[in-house]
């Protein structure tokens, strides 16, 4: 699949992926209880992409990610800049999402994806205030992609959310059909040697 066939893809997917507003605002009911409340957090968007030759997981509402329970990813002796990044899993009303499932992927720091076995794959649940954090290197940079770490992310007994996350200051980014700001992370810095990063995902909820 070509770059234009991907972004191509990703519109379409982005539309598919579009809070309905029917749904957010379904009727007096819902606008009432609304009302005066603080604005709705837009949905983190849906970005899926064929660079990844890992089959889908499921992704209906029993799920089970078969990457191990872990929240680092970092495989012993890796190469790369550490990197922490966490944040939590929201609704659109900004309330907590507690024991959401969060998968992370990605390559290692010269660009590789492990499709054999799951060096720089895990997944790990949000805590009781929707946290994760997950402990990781900087990915490399995949042939024709900007730098990036691929997630699923699930509330209990709902859909599941694929997407991906992206980083500031990468000069890639311009050049990527699939990059989106939206899912930009966020406080971006170094601590010491390490990079730490933020970012909430919003789940259509
Ligand atoms: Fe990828």
């Amino acid at each position: 699949m070509n770059e234009r066939e991907l972004t191509r893809r990703r519109l379409l997917e982005l539309g598919l992926a579009l809070p309905p507003v029917a749904a957010v605002f379904a009727g007096a009911d819902a606008f009432v209880r609304n009302a005066g409340a603080a604005p709705m957090l837009a949905a983190t968007p849906m970005i899926l992409d064929a660079d990844d030759p890992t089959p889908e997981l499921t992704e209906g509402p029993y799920f089970t990610a078969s990457s191990p329970r872990r929240r680092s990813i970092l495989p012993a002796g890796a190469a790369g800049k550490r990197l922490t990044l966490t944040g939590r899993v929201l609704t659109t009303a900004g309330q907590p999402i507690s024991r959401a499932l969060i998968d992370f992927w990605q390559c290692d720091a010269t660009g590789v994806y492990d499709n054999s076995g799951y060096r720089f794959r895990g997944h790990q649940f949000t805590d009781a205030r929707g946290r994760y954090s997950l402990t990781t290197v900087v990915p490399g940079v995949y042939p024709g992609r900007t730098k990036h770490i691929h997630v699923k992310v699930q509330a209990p007994r709902r859909s599941v959310l694929t997407t991906q996350l992206f980083f500031p200051g990468v000069a890639g980014n311009g050049a990527d059909g699939i990059f989106t700001r939206e899912c930009l992370v966020s406080g971006w810095r170094a601590v010491g040697r390490r990079r730490v990063g933020r970012f909430d995902f919003v789940l259509d909820l």
